[in-house]
């Protein structure tokens, strides 16, 4: 049997580039290797208020760019969190074995509550639905970027303390970060990862985005006052625009070296902004096909839901039982 893995974004705002080169692009590289489930994270997306009807076309979306991207849903299942019961039920069971101090510790938890003046329940325990997407289906491995990786040893711990208080019912998951490209930071501000949630107009590139806004975006992206790419002395922006290219040509690092040095920070904007949007140019083709038919993606989402439901009912049964609740058929 192949071992199973599990990741999710969150439908929310667009997706970028760093959605693309961080996470989309590593699962389907290893969709084949796994039996793989990859989630539209609704649930996790109401943490903070989403105007109803722009979720659900969000949700639709995002499942599209799943398939624009290379995912191939007889091999993968492309699941909406809330359509498969038991997310947010095993959540509430894994809430009541999870100390609250090990979540107000998350320093996602702690930057995010810092910005607001109330804070919503549903913050604190953000991280314990993510560990009931992946316990649920008894995941082995989860593919996320570096700001993720407290919430996996989050997961491991309430697993552990699961197990122990109520016997061995949890696989442990494993991290996996992808090698390239799993950071990609902000155009307007290159000490900061490239965020969905970022409203600056030249912050992230969208996937959907025309070519002439990517232009423009990568154009004015902030770079340094060196007269050019110098590789002993490289600004964060212009860091970020090389791993860009990098990420996008796979060119050694040899190569991006010798073909970058000295160049002029026009040029290589230029150099970048005909790399992404080339790159991007197949996706956006094939995300257009797919979203012409448009009962496409409901069936898609409904096979996903199908395929994983059984899975995922019989780990909340099994929790339930262990833990002396009912359960149902
Ligand atoms: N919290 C993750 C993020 O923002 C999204 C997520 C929710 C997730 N559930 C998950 C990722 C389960 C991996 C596995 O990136």
């Amino acid at each position: 049997m192949k071992p199973r893995v599990l990741s999710g974004v969150q439908p929310s705002g667009n997706l970028h580039i760093g959605n693309y080169l961080g996470a989309l692009k590593s699962w389907v590289k290893i969709q084949r290797d796994y039996e793989s489930i990859f989630c539209i994270v609704d649930l996790h997306a109401i943490t903070v208020y989403q105007n109803p009807a722009e979720l659900r076309a969000k949700i639709l979306e995002v499942a599209a760019l799943f398939l624009a991207a290379g995912i191939d849903p007889e091999s993968s299942s492309i699941v909406a969190q809330s359509a498969v019961h038991g997310h947010a039920e095993l959540a509430w069971l894994l809430t009541c074995v999870t100390p609250v101090g090990w979540l107000q510790r998350m320093t996602q938890y702690k930057a995010k509550s810092e910005a607001q003046e109330t804070i919503g329940d549903g913050l604190l325990q953000y991280p314990v639905l993510m560990a009931a997407d992946i316990l649920i289906y008894q995941a082995n491995v989860v593919p996320v970027g570096e700001d993720q990786k407290q919430h996996l040893e989050l997961t491991r711990d309430i697993a552990q303390r699961f197990n122990s208080l109520y016997g061995e019912t949890f696989v442990m998951p494993e991290t996996y970060l992808p090698t390239v490209g799993a950071r990609v930071m902000g155009l307007d501000d290159p000490e900061k990862k490239m965020s969905k949630s970022e409203t600056g107009a030249g912050h992230a590139i969208g996937l959907l985005e025309p070519p002439s806004v990517i232009r423009k975006k990568i154009m004015r992206a902030t770079t340094d006052s060196n007269p050019g790419v110098d590789f002993e002395n490289l600004g964060a922006g212009v860091r970020n625009l090389l791993s860009i290219f990098q990420a996008f040509s796979a060119w050694s690092d040899d190569q991006v070296r010798t073909h970058f040095t000295g160049m002029r920070y026009g040029d290589l904007k230029k150099t970048v902004a005909d790399m992404v949007v080339a790159s991007l140019e197949p996706l956006q083709k094939r995300y257009a096909e797919i979203t012409a038919d448009p009962g496409y993606i409901d069936r898609i989402l409904q096979e996903g839901r199908d395929r994983v439901s059984p899975i995922a009912n019989a780990t909340v049964n099994t929790v339930k039982q262990r833990m002396g609740l009912y359960t149902r058929s």
